[in-house]
């Protein structure tokens, strides 16, 4: 790589960093991202990957590590305008292929799957976004243009311009390049959601029960009363009316004492 194509390269690494970044105010800031620190690094030891200099590519990715949090393997290609935001905790295996305009948040990690040989990390093209915690496994390709979303776990290739979320990671989205309309394509499961409508319905359905319970076992007791009343009524009827416990005679008896 001549000197003006690592200048260029490292102008578009810091031109990806503003467009990305909006925290990003100055070239001074800039110039202190563990990021771009990384991405410099990192062209030099894969300048010198490419050139099969022993050992010193590996020194200076492991310094680059040590300084940084981020871990680049040297036979990783990356492309122009490439922005590693935040940083820490970045893994690029060594088989990986990155195009240009790719931004990758803290935490991803572009990795193998561990059952591979030979070409065992992911190819990323163009102008991807890969949100922060996200894994991309093994010999798949994330399509020009794809958003992969915080904390998924890829395992499958992405088509251009999708969206890609969850574990494992589903397409939901996919973009029109052209007029930038984004059409739904996966509505992802909403298990706490479904579990509260059906709580709900559990308990409108044992109000409803208990309702039906109450008129009926009202009724039981008022029928129940009529009759016990009705009972009453007929003894007293049979017996001549009601019989004071107290007779009269006894009153009289004592007036006279
Ligand atoms: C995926 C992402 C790029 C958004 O893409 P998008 O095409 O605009 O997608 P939407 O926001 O329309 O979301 C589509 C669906 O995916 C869901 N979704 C979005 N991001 C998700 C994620 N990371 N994990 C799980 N589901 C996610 C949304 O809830 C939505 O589902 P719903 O409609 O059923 O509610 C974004 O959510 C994301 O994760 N960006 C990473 C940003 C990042 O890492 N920032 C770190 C800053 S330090």
């Amino acid at each position: 790589m001549s000197l003006s194509t690592a200048l260029r390269t490292l102008r578009d690494d810091i031109r990806a960093i503003f467009a990305n970044d909006p925290a990003a105010r100055t070239l001074a800031e800039v110039l202190l991202y563990q990021g771009l620190h990384a991405i410099i690094l990192h062209r030099v030891a894969h300048a010198l990957w490419e050139r099969k200099v022993p050992f010193i590519p590996r020194l200076v990715s492991q310094v680059s590590r040590f300084l940084t949090g981020i871990e680049i393997h040297p036979g990783a290609r990356i492309g122009c305008g490439f922005c590693i935001d935040h940083g820490m905790g970045v893994v690029i295996g060594e088989t990986t292929e990155i195009g240009d305009r790719v931004t990758l948040y803290q935490g991803v990690t572009l990795g193998g799957t561990g059952k591979q040989a030979g070409k065992r990390h992911p190819t990323i093209e163009d102008d991807v976004v890969i949100g922060v915690g996200a894994s991309v496994l093994g010999a798949i390709t994330i399509g020009a243009g794809s958003r992969v979303g915080g904390g998924a776990v890829v395992v499958k290739d992405v088509p251009p311009h999708s969206t890609a979320v969850g574990v494992p990671a589903r397409i939901v989205a996919t973009r029109d390049p052209a007029t930038g309309e984004t059409r739904r394509i996966e509505h992802l499961p909403d298990p706490e959601g479904a579990l509260f409508r059906n709580l709900r319905d559990k308990v409108l359905e044992q109000e409803q029960r208990l309702q039906q319970l109450e008129q009926t076992t009202n009724h039981h007791f008022f029928e129940h009363r009529l009759t016990l009343a009705e009972s009453l009524w007929s003894i007293l009827d049979e017996n001549g009316g009601f019989r004071p416990c107290c007779p009269e005679e006894e009153y009289t008896q004592g007036e006279g004492i």
